[in-house]
């Protein structure tokens, strides 16, 4: 075996050797893949896993992550809210890699609890401006033609509580109301031509059948476009969490039009004006005057390591990951500096780029422990540039918390540890 030139025992002993000459100044941590202290005993004692029989089939007939992974959890900010019923939960971003987001990680946002619905009992009501007003059951729902797409939910206040400056520490809190999900569903269009428009329908109102009974305008337009009414997630039936058994999927809009546990559309000629497009999810500007009905998702992107819930451990060679998306198409470009803007490069997309769905970004860097200062910019499909918080403000002031889409800024020390900055 020693004498072989390809045997992979002799070249990685090489690359050990090598790597620990020309590193001599670094850490033992320097090198990626780090000297195992000799003897290991992982390496030379048999282990229990090793030893004993695991467990049979149908242990979990409904599998789980294994228990080492029970960090990797939704979390809340107790003080946001008043109550968990109408409140807000994170999706662990930094735990995460690829671009579809785990079922039971993605991000809730109720305003009035859970509903608890049997689908034989739920009814999706289409009437007002139509021809012929339908109720559909959830069977007559899965015996029409579906479609299957991956987009991203990103409510439309993730990254609300930094418009005055750095605030939650970890991304999981700054930008971890997005979740990025396949939907099986059925077009909208399809349903609304089954009862008809009137000439005159120019707006839906897509109403849930939860407690809060929430509702919004939707243009017949983007009805008309891409909205599915979606009955699956991931593959299978949706979680009681994101509106089991039937919520809208309105691709690239804000979260707050996805209704949950729809139940009834009903067609008319002008905007509802509901709570939810009147007194929230409207911005107000520093003269006064609202923003509303904005209902694009712009370009945004963040680094999700490192960050302050996931800190650099070793010197040398690291992966900086992240993620990027647009409410208006696809991610063309995704920039990344380590230095706080003074050089950017081109981040490495991988996996793949869809429209209005989540893009996995990575920068495979060595780090030698000096402090950085790291941001991500994304730019999209229609060449619109992710601005800086500061250009941010400029235009829409400080007493918004919708529509956040600024560049994010983490600080690495040289101890590794990360936290939330904004730089000038
Ligand atoms: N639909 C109903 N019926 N009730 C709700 O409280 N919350 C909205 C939207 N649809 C809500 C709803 C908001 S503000 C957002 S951001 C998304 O659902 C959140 O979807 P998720 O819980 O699947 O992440
Ligand atoms: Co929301």
């Amino acid at each position: 075996m020693t004498s072989s030139k390809t045997s992979p025992a002799l070249s990685r002993r090489r690359f050990l050797g090598a790597a620990t000459a020309a590193g001599a100044g670094l850490a033992a941590a320097g090198s990626a893949r780090a000297e195992a202290p000799k003897p290991d005993p992982l390496i030379t004692d048999v282990q229990d896993w090793n030893r004993y029989l695991g467990e049979g089939v149908d242990k979990r007939p409904y599998g789980t992550p294994s228990r080492f992974e029970k960090h990797v959890v939704r979390r809340d900010v107790s003080w946001l809210t008043a109550s968990p019923e109408s409140s807000v939960n994170f999706t662990p971003l930094h735990e995460l890699d690829g671009i579809i987001t785990p079922s039971g990680l993605c991000f809730e946002r109720h305003h009035g609890g859970i509903a608890d619905i049997d689908p034989a009992s739920h009814r999706l009501m289409i009437h007002g401006l139509v021809d012929k007003p339908l109720v559909f059951t959830m069977e007559d729902i899965k015996r029409m033609p579906r479609e299957n797409r991956v987009h991203f939910l990103e409510c439309a206040a993730n990254s609300g509580m930094e418009w005055r400056g750095a605030q939650l520490n970890g991304c999981q809190f700054t930008h971890g109301m997005v979740h990025n999900v396949m939907y099986t569903g059925v077009p909208l269009r399809v349903l609304l031509a089954e009862a008809g428009l009137k000439p005159n329908a120019k707006w839906l109102m897509l109403e849930g059948a939860d407690a809060s009974g929430m509702n919004r305008s939707l243009p017949v337009e983007k009805a008309l476009d891409d909205v599915l009414i979606a009955f699956a997630m991931n593959g299978e039936a949706l979680r009681p969490e994101q509106g089991y058994p039937l919520r809208a999927v309105i691709p690239g809009w804000e979260g707050n039009l996805w209704v949950k546990w729809l139940r009834r559309i009903e067609v008319g000629d002008m905007p509802w004006q509901a709570r939810e497009e009147t007194s929230k999810y409207t911005d107000l500007l520093a003269d006064g005057r609202s923003r509303r009905f904005t209902f694009f998702m712009d370009a945004k992107s963040v680094v999700t390591n490192p960050s302050p819930q996931a800190p650099l451990k070793h010197k040398g060679s690291n992966v900086l990951s992240g993620l990027a998306w647009s409410g208006r198409g696809t991610i063309k470009r995704v920039d990344v500096t380590l230095d706080g803007g003074r050089n950017w490069q081109h981040a490495r997309i991988d996996g793949p780029v869809l429209e209005k769905s989540l893009t996995r970004f990575y920068v495979d860097f060595d780090w030698n422990g000096q402090p950085l200062l790291i941001q991500s910019r994304a730019m999209d499909s229609t060449g619109y540039v992710q601005p800086t918080k500061e250009e941010l403000r400029k235009i829409r002031g400080t007493n918004s918390i919708y529509h956040n889409n600024g560049i994010q800024t983490w600080h690495v020390k040289a101890n590794g540890e990360t936290e939330n900055v904004e730089i000038g």
